[in-house]
Protein backbone atom coordinates (compact mmCIF):
# COMPACT_ATOMS: atom_id res chain seq x y z
CA UNK A 1 0.00 0.00 0.00
CA UNK A 2 1.22 3.31 -1.42
CA UNK A 3 0.08 6.12 1.09
CA UNK A 4 0.76 9.31 0.37
CA UNK A 5 -0.16 12.10 2.34
CA UNK A 6 -1.48 15.74 0.46
CA UNK A 7 0.53 18.17 2.78
CA UNK A 8 -0.22 21.40 1.03
CA UNK A 9 -3.81 20.52 0.67
CA UNK A 10 -4.19 19.36 4.51
CA UNK A 11 -2.43 23.12 5.16
CA UNK A 12 -4.79 24.76 3.51
CA UNK A 13 -7.71 23.27 5.33
CA UNK A 14 -5.89 23.99 8.62
CA UNK A 15 -5.30 27.62 7.39
CA UNK A 16 -9.12 27.65 6.44
CA UNK A 17 -10.32 26.27 9.63
CA UNK A 18 -7.96 28.41 11.87
CA UNK A 19 -9.66 31.72 9.61
CA UNK A 20 -12.92 30.42 11.34
CA UNK A 21 -12.62 32.27 14.61
CA UNK A 22 -14.51 34.96 16.61
CA UNK A 23 -11.12 36.85 16.42
CA UNK A 24 -8.72 38.03 13.91
CA UNK A 25 -6.18 36.10 12.32
CA UNK A 26 -3.64 34.44 13.47
CA UNK A 27 -6.01 34.53 17.02
CA UNK A 28 -8.15 31.39 17.08
CA UNK A 29 -11.38 32.13 19.54
CA UNK A 30 -13.98 28.90 18.63
CA UNK A 31 -15.94 28.30 21.50
CA UNK A 32 -18.78 25.71 21.69
CA UNK A 33 -21.95 26.41 19.64
CA UNK A 34 -20.82 30.01 18.87
CA UNK A 35 -21.54 30.89 15.27
CA UNK A 36 -17.44 30.12 14.49
CA UNK A 37 -18.31 26.47 15.78
CA UNK A 38 -21.16 25.94 14.27
CA UNK A 39 -18.97 27.33 10.95
CA UNK A 40 -16.32 25.33 11.98
CA UNK A 41 -18.32 22.55 12.49
CA UNK A 42 -19.84 22.92 8.70
CA UNK A 43 -16.47 22.99 6.74
CA UNK A 44 -15.30 20.13 8.44
CA UNK A 45 -18.40 18.01 7.87
CA UNK A 46 -18.41 19.17 4.02
CA UNK A 47 -14.74 17.99 3.67
CA UNK A 48 -16.47 14.78 5.05
CA UNK A 49 -18.64 14.28 2.73
CA UNK A 50 -16.92 15.29 -0.32
CA UNK A 51 -14.77 12.33 1.00
CA UNK A 52 -17.67 10.12 0.96
CA UNK A 53 -17.81 9.82 4.58
CA UNK A 54 -21.41 9.57 6.51
CA UNK A 55 -22.10 11.79 8.56
CA UNK A 56 -24.04 11.65 12.32
CA UNK A 57 -24.68 13.68 14.97
CA UNK A 58 -25.13 13.24 18.50
CA UNK A 59 -27.62 15.08 20.38
CA UNK A 60 -24.65 17.20 22.12
CA UNK A 61 -22.99 17.41 18.51
CA UNK A 62 -20.14 14.90 18.64
CA UNK A 63 -20.18 13.91 14.95
CA UNK A 64 -18.78 10.88 13.67
CA UNK A 65 -18.10 10.76 9.91
CA UNK A 66 -18.20 6.84 9.04
CA UNK A 67 -15.74 5.71 6.53
CA UNK A 68 -17.75 1.98 5.94
CA UNK A 69 -16.13 -1.40 6.28
CA UNK A 70 -16.79 -4.63 4.65
CA UNK A 71 -18.21 -6.38 7.87
CA UNK A 72 -21.07 -4.68 9.38
CA UNK A 73 -20.74 -7.15 12.12
CA UNK A 74 -17.14 -5.67 13.04
CA UNK A 75 -16.91 -3.12 16.12
CA UNK A 76 -15.55 0.39 14.13
CA UNK A 77 -12.15 2.20 14.79
CA UNK A 78 -12.17 5.08 15.74
CA UNK A 79 -9.93 8.56 15.87
CA UNK A 80 -10.68 12.46 15.69
CA UNK A 81 -10.39 15.35 17.86
CA UNK A 82 -11.92 18.41 18.62
CA UNK A 83 -12.37 21.87 16.82
CA UNK A 84 -13.08 23.92 19.91
CA UNK A 85 -10.78 26.64 20.94
CA UNK A 86 -10.15 28.48 23.97
CA UNK A 87 -10.03 32.27 23.65
CA UNK A 88 -6.55 33.50 22.19
CA UNK A 89 -5.88 30.14 21.15
CA UNK A 90 -3.90 29.07 18.19
CA UNK A 91 -4.60 27.27 14.89
CA UNK A 92 -3.40 23.54 15.41
CA UNK A 93 -4.91 22.25 18.87
CA UNK A 94 -7.59 19.41 18.30
CA UNK A 95 -7.99 20.64 14.68
CA UNK A 96 -4.67 18.33 13.26
CA UNK A 97 -6.33 15.65 14.84
CA UNK A 98 -9.67 16.27 12.84
CA UNK A 99 -8.35 17.11 9.65
CA UNK A 100 -5.20 15.46 9.91
CA UNK A 101 -7.27 11.89 10.88
CA UNK A 102 -9.43 13.07 7.71
CA UNK A 103 -6.38 13.12 5.60
CA UNK A 104 -5.39 9.74 7.02
CA UNK A 105 -8.87 8.48 5.45
CA UNK A 106 -8.33 9.73 2.43
CA UNK A 107 -4.70 8.78 1.94
CA UNK A 108 -6.13 5.33 2.95
CA UNK A 109 -8.91 5.86 0.11
CA UNK A 110 -6.24 7.05 -2.21
CA UNK A 111 -3.89 3.62 -1.89
CA UNK A 112 -7.04 1.67 -2.84
CA UNK A 113 -7.38 0.05 0.77
CA UNK A 114 -10.93 -1.01 1.79
CA UNK A 115 -11.15 -1.48 6.08
CA UNK A 116 -12.55 -4.45 7.11
CA UNK A 117 -13.89 -2.55 10.35
CA UNK A 118 -15.34 1.20 9.33
CA UNK A 119 -13.37 3.69 10.36
CA UNK A 120 -15.04 6.75 12.11
CA UNK A 121 -13.41 10.16 11.97
CA UNK A 122 -15.50 11.78 15.38
CA UNK A 123 -15.37 15.71 16.22
CA UNK A 124 -16.04 15.57 20.05
CA UNK A 125 -17.95 18.73 21.44
CA UNK A 126 -16.27 21.29 23.49
CA UNK A 127 -12.99 19.79 24.93
CA UNK A 128 -12.29 22.91 26.30
CA UNK A 129 -14.14 24.02 29.72
CA UNK A 130 -14.22 27.89 28.32
CA UNK A 131 -17.98 27.56 28.14
CA UNK A 132 -19.05 25.29 30.47
CA UNK A 133 -16.67 25.12 32.86
CA UNK A 134 -15.69 21.48 32.36
CA UNK A 135 -13.81 19.81 29.39
CA UNK A 136 -14.07 17.00 27.06
CA UNK A 137 -17.98 17.41 27.48
CA UNK A 138 -18.55 15.63 24.46
CA UNK A 139 -16.39 12.41 24.95
CA UNK A 140 -17.47 12.67 28.84
CA UNK A 141 -20.99 11.88 27.74
CA UNK A 142 -20.15 9.29 25.33
CA UNK A 143 -18.30 7.43 28.03
CA UNK A 144 -21.13 7.61 30.57
CA UNK A 145 -19.17 9.96 32.81
CA UNK A 146 -21.43 12.74 32.87
CA UNK A 147 -25.06 12.43 33.97
CA UNK A 148 -27.14 13.76 31.65
CA UNK A 149 -28.73 16.32 34.01
CA UNK A 150 -26.12 18.45 33.07
CA UNK A 151 -28.19 19.84 29.93
CA UNK A 152 -29.82 21.67 32.98
CA UNK A 153 -27.13 22.06 35.30
CA UNK A 154 -24.34 23.55 33.75
CA UNK A 155 -24.66 27.24 32.44
CA UNK A 156 -22.22 29.35 30.76
CA UNK A 157 -21.57 33.23 32.14
CA UNK A 158 -24.88 34.45 30.60
CA UNK A 159 -26.77 31.72 32.38
CA UNK A 160 -27.55 29.76 29.23
CA UNK A 161 -27.86 25.96 29.92
CA UNK A 162 -25.83 23.85 27.39
CA UNK A 163 -29.28 22.41 26.75
CA UNK A 164 -30.71 25.80 25.70
CA UNK A 165 -26.81 26.66 24.08
CA UNK A 166 -27.01 23.02 22.10
CA UNK A 167 -30.36 23.43 20.74
CA UNK A 168 -29.32 27.24 19.39
CA UNK A 169 -26.77 25.52 17.70
CA UNK A 170 -29.11 22.75 16.08
CA UNK A 171 -28.41 19.62 18.06
CA UNK A 172 -32.14 18.58 20.14
CA UNK A 173 -32.97 14.88 21.46
CA UNK A 174 -32.34 13.44 24.75
CA UNK A 175 -28.37 13.96 26.42
CA UNK A 176 -29.33 10.18 27.86
CA UNK A 177 -28.88 8.39 24.50
CA UNK A 178 -25.53 10.06 23.44
CA UNK A 179 -23.37 7.40 25.66
CA UNK A 180 -21.65 4.70 23.32
CA UNK A 181 -21.48 1.33 24.63
CA UNK A 182 -18.58 -0.11 26.30
CA UNK A 183 -17.04 -2.15 23.29
CA UNK A 184 -18.56 -0.05 20.62
CA UNK A 185 -14.68 1.22 19.15
CA UNK A 186 -12.23 -2.09 18.99
CA UNK A 187 -9.73 0.81 18.88
CA UNK A 188 -9.28 4.82 19.23
CA UNK A 189 -6.26 6.65 18.17
CA UNK A 190 -5.75 10.37 18.45
CA UNK A 191 -3.77 12.53 16.99
CA UNK A 192 -2.58 15.87 18.61
CA UNK A 193 0.39 18.46 19.09
CA UNK A 194 2.05 18.06 21.94
CA UNK A 195 1.87 21.18 23.52
CA UNK A 196 5.00 20.86 25.53
CA UNK A 197 8.53 21.23 24.22
CA UNK A 198 9.85 17.83 24.84
CA UNK A 199 9.86 16.15 20.96
CA UNK A 200 11.69 19.23 19.86
CA UNK A 201 14.29 19.47 22.38
CA UNK A 202 15.04 15.78 22.06
CA UNK A 203 14.96 16.04 17.99
CA UNK A 204 12.28 13.14 17.59
CA UNK A 205 9.61 13.62 15.38
CA UNK A 206 6.74 11.41 16.96
CA UNK A 207 5.71 10.28 20.31
CA UNK A 208 3.61 7.82 21.27
CA UNK A 209 1.75 8.39 24.07
CA UNK A 210 1.06 5.94 26.81
CA UNK A 211 -0.31 7.62 29.58
CA UNK A 212 -2.19 10.50 30.36
CA UNK A 213 -2.34 13.00 33.45
CA UNK A 214 -4.86 13.32 35.83
CA UNK A 215 -7.14 17.04 35.54
CA UNK A 216 -8.79 18.35 38.38
CA UNK A 217 -10.77 22.02 38.42
CA UNK A 218 -11.58 24.20 41.53
CA UNK A 219 -14.31 26.84 41.34
CA UNK A 220 -13.61 29.40 44.23
CA UNK A 221 -15.67 32.40 45.05
CA UNK A 222 -14.88 34.41 47.86
CA UNK A 223 -16.99 37.05 49.50
CA UNK A 224 -15.56 40.04 51.60
CA UNK A 225 -17.11 43.29 52.47
CA UNK A 226 -16.92 46.12 49.53
CA UNK A 227 -16.09 49.92 50.03
CA UNK A 228 -14.45 52.79 49.37
CA UNK A 229 -10.91 52.82 48.35
CA UNK A 230 -9.86 55.84 50.22
CA UNK A 231 -12.22 56.11 53.34
CA UNK A 232 -11.79 52.56 54.51
CA UNK A 233 -9.04 52.55 56.24
CA UNK A 234 -6.63 49.24 55.83
CA UNK A 235 -7.03 47.63 59.05
CA UNK A 236 -10.00 45.26 59.04
CA UNK A 237 -10.55 44.84 55.11
CA UNK A 238 -12.41 42.18 53.94
CA UNK A 239 -11.11 42.56 50.29
CA UNK A 240 -12.26 39.46 48.39
CA UNK A 241 -9.41 39.57 45.59
CA UNK A 242 -6.98 39.94 48.75
CA UNK A 243 -8.08 36.73 49.91
CA UNK A 244 -8.25 35.31 46.37
CA UNK A 245 -4.82 36.23 45.91
CA UNK A 246 -3.43 34.38 48.77
CA UNK A 247 -5.49 31.19 47.70
CA UNK A 248 -4.11 31.32 44.69
CA UNK A 249 -0.31 31.36 46.02
CA UNK A 250 -1.52 29.09 48.03
CA UNK A 251 -2.17 27.03 44.56
CA UNK A 252 1.56 27.60 43.38
CA UNK A 253 3.16 26.34 46.63
CA UNK A 254 0.79 23.44 46.74
CA UNK A 255 1.79 21.90 43.54
CA UNK A 256 5.25 22.84 43.81
CA UNK A 257 5.17 20.97 47.44
CA UNK A 258 5.27 17.26 46.01
CA UNK A 259 8.73 17.88 44.25
CA UNK A 260 7.30 16.51 40.86
CA UNK A 261 7.67 17.82 37.71
CA UNK A 262 4.80 16.06 36.95
CA UNK A 263 2.83 18.04 39.86
CA UNK A 264 0.67 21.45 37.92
CA UNK A 265 -1.36 23.92 39.59
CA UNK A 266 -2.65 27.05 37.92
CA UNK A 267 -5.29 29.77 38.27
CA UNK A 268 -6.23 30.78 34.94
CA UNK A 269 -9.66 32.80 35.89
CA UNK A 270 -10.10 35.82 38.26
CA UNK A 271 -13.13 38.26 38.69
CA UNK A 272 -13.71 40.81 40.80
CA UNK A 273 -16.71 42.33 41.74
CA UNK A 274 -17.52 45.31 41.23
CA UNK A 275 -14.16 46.08 39.18
CA UNK A 276 -13.78 49.31 40.02
CA UNK A 277 -10.43 50.94 40.72
CA UNK A 278 -11.87 52.85 43.50
CA UNK A 279 -13.64 50.46 45.13
CA UNK A 280 -12.38 47.06 47.50
CA UNK A 281 -13.67 43.85 45.84
CA UNK A 282 -16.06 42.79 47.57
CA UNK A 283 -16.52 39.34 45.81
CA UNK A 284 -13.86 37.37 43.98
CA UNK A 285 -14.54 34.04 41.56
CA UNK A 286 -11.21 31.77 40.72
CA UNK A 287 -10.79 28.77 38.83
CA UNK A 288 -8.18 26.51 39.51
CA UNK A 289 -6.48 23.48 37.32
CA UNK A 290 -4.47 20.85 39.39
CA UNK A 291 -3.01 17.97 37.12
CA UNK A 292 -1.01 15.07 37.88
CA UNK A 293 0.17 11.66 36.45
CA UNK A 294 -0.30 10.14 39.49
CA UNK A 295 -3.72 10.64 40.87
CA UNK A 296 -3.25 10.61 44.69
CA UNK A 297 -0.62 12.67 44.84
CA UNK A 298 -2.62 15.12 42.64
CA UNK A 299 -5.36 14.56 45.47
CA UNK A 300 -3.15 15.52 48.24
CA UNK A 301 -2.76 19.06 46.08
CA UNK A 302 -6.63 19.21 46.49
CA UNK A 303 -6.64 18.79 50.01
CA UNK A 304 -3.86 21.42 50.47
CA UNK A 305 -5.46 23.44 48.58
CA UNK A 306 -8.63 22.99 50.68
CA UNK A 307 -6.87 23.61 53.85
CA UNK A 308 -5.34 26.61 52.33
CA UNK A 309 -8.89 28.31 51.84
CA UNK A 310 -10.26 27.72 55.20
CA UNK A 311 -6.72 29.23 56.82
CA UNK A 312 -7.61 31.65 54.80
CA UNK A 313 -10.96 32.25 54.91
CA UNK A 314 -10.45 32.85 59.02
CA UNK A 315 -7.36 35.26 58.50
CA UNK A 316 -8.80 37.91 56.61
CA UNK A 317 -12.62 37.42 57.72
CA UNK A 318 -14.20 36.54 54.42
CA UNK A 319 -16.74 33.78 53.44
CA UNK A 320 -14.86 31.20 50.98
CA UNK A 321 -17.13 28.56 48.72
CA UNK A 322 -14.76 26.12 47.13
CA UNK A 323 -16.48 23.69 44.00
CA UNK A 324 -15.17 20.77 42.80
CA UNK A 325 -15.64 20.51 39.18
CA UNK A 326 -13.95 18.02 37.99
CA UNK A 327 -11.27 15.21 39.21
CA UNK A 328 -10.65 12.83 37.05
CA UNK A 329 -8.01 9.94 37.56
CA UNK A 330 -5.17 9.41 34.57
CA UNK A 331 -6.17 6.80 31.71
CA UNK A 332 -3.53 4.23 31.05
CA UNK A 333 -3.65 3.58 26.84
CA UNK A 334 -4.33 0.51 25.34
CA UNK A 335 -0.75 -2.03 24.86
CA UNK A 336 -2.43 -3.01 21.66
CA UNK A 337 -3.29 0.15 20.07
CA UNK A 338 0.27 1.87 21.35
CA UNK A 339 1.64 -1.41 19.43
CA UNK A 340 -0.17 -0.22 16.25
CA UNK A 341 1.12 3.23 16.21
CA UNK A 342 5.10 2.16 17.52
CA UNK A 343 5.09 0.21 14.39
CA UNK A 344 3.61 2.09 12.34
CA UNK A 345 6.30 4.22 13.09
CA UNK A 346 9.00 1.89 12.82
CA UNK A 347 7.33 0.79 9.04
CA UNK A 348 8.11 4.11 8.10
CA UNK A 349 11.38 4.76 9.52
CA UNK A 350 10.47 7.56 11.96
CA UNK A 351 11.74 7.84 14.93
CA UNK A 352 9.60 8.38 18.38
CA UNK A 353 9.64 8.43 22.38
CA UNK A 354 7.20 7.01 24.37
CA UNK A 355 5.66 9.81 26.43
CA UNK A 356 2.66 11.13 29.00
CA UNK A 357 0.16 13.60 28.25
CA UNK A 358 0.52 16.15 30.44
CA UNK A 359 -2.19 17.80 28.42
CA UNK A 360 -5.61 16.21 28.66
CA UNK A 361 -7.62 15.35 25.83
CA UNK A 362 -10.75 13.29 24.62
CA UNK A 363 -8.76 10.47 24.57
CA UNK A 364 -9.25 10.29 28.63
CA UNK A 365 -12.06 9.47 28.59
CA UNK A 366 -12.52 7.29 24.83
CA UNK A 367 -9.82 5.13 27.38
CA UNK A 368 -12.32 4.28 29.84
CA UNK A 369 -14.79 2.62 26.91
CA UNK A 370 -12.24 1.37 24.06
CA UNK A 371 -8.61 0.58 23.87
CA UNK A 372 -7.13 4.17 23.28
CA UNK A 373 -3.89 5.40 22.51
CA UNK A 374 -2.42 8.65 21.48
CA UNK A 375 0.27 10.10 18.92
CA UNK A 376 2.28 13.36 19.59
CA UNK A 377 3.55 15.56 16.91
CA UNK A 378 6.18 18.31 18.20
CA UNK A 379 4.84 21.74 18.88
CA UNK A 380 6.95 24.36 18.41
CA UNK A 381 8.71 25.95 21.26
CA UNK A 382 6.65 23.92 23.23
CA UNK A 383 3.62 26.40 22.77
CA UNK A 384 -0.23 26.09 23.20
CA UNK A 385 -3.39 27.69 24.08
CA UNK A 386 -1.50 30.65 22.35
CA UNK A 387 -2.13 32.33 18.29
CA UNK A 388 1.73 31.49 17.97
CA UNK A 389 0.86 28.17 18.23
CA UNK A 390 2.72 25.96 15.28
CA UNK A 391 3.56 22.49 14.14
CA UNK A 392 4.98 22.15 10.45
CA UNK A 393 3.34 20.94 7.63
CA UNK A 394 6.34 18.27 7.47
CA UNK A 395 5.64 17.26 11.11
CA UNK A 396 2.09 17.34 10.15
CA UNK A 397 2.24 14.82 7.37
CA UNK A 398 4.57 12.83 9.77
CA UNK A 399 1.92 12.31 12.03
CA UNK A 400 -0.77 11.49 9.73
CA UNK A 401 1.21 8.95 8.01
CA UNK A 402 1.85 7.14 10.71
CA UNK A 403 -1.79 7.28 11.72
CA UNK A 404 -2.92 6.22 9.03
CA UNK A 405 -1.05 3.03 8.62
CA UNK A 406 -1.89 2.40 12.16
CA UNK A 407 -5.89 3.08 11.42
CA UNK A 408 -5.19 0.68 8.36
CA UNK A 409 -3.29 -1.99 11.08
CA UNK A 410 -6.38 -1.66 13.16
CA UNK A 411 -9.08 -1.97 10.83
CA UNK A 412 -8.41 -4.56 8.32
C1 LIG B 1 -6.77 20.74 27.08
O1 LIG B 1 -7.01 21.69 26.38
C2 LIG B 1 -6.11 20.88 28.32
O2 LIG B 1 -6.32 21.92 29.00
O3 LIG B 1 -5.31 19.99 28.67
MN1 LIG C 1 -6.63 22.79 24.30
MN1 LIG D 1 -6.61 19.66 22.35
Amino acid sequence: MQLKVEQTRLAEELDALGKTSEAPPPVVTRVVFTEADVRGREFVKRLCREAGLTIREDPVGNTFARWEGSDANLAPVGTGSHIDAIPNAGRFDGTVGVLGGLEAIRALQRAGYHPRRSIELLIFTSEEPTRFGIGCLGSRLLSGLLDPSAGDRLKDRDGISLNEARASAGFSGCLSTVPLPSGYYAAFAELHIEQGPILEQRQVPLGVVTAIAAPASLKIQIEGEGGHAGAVLMPGRRDAFLAAAEIALAVESAALSTGAIDTVGTVGICEVFPGAVNSIPSRARIEVDVRDIEQTRRDTVLQQIADACERIAAKRNVRVHSELVNSDPPAQCAPAVVDALVHACEKHKLPFDRMISRAYHDSLFMSRISPTAMLFIPSRGGVSHRPDEYSSPEAITQGVLVLAEALAHLSS
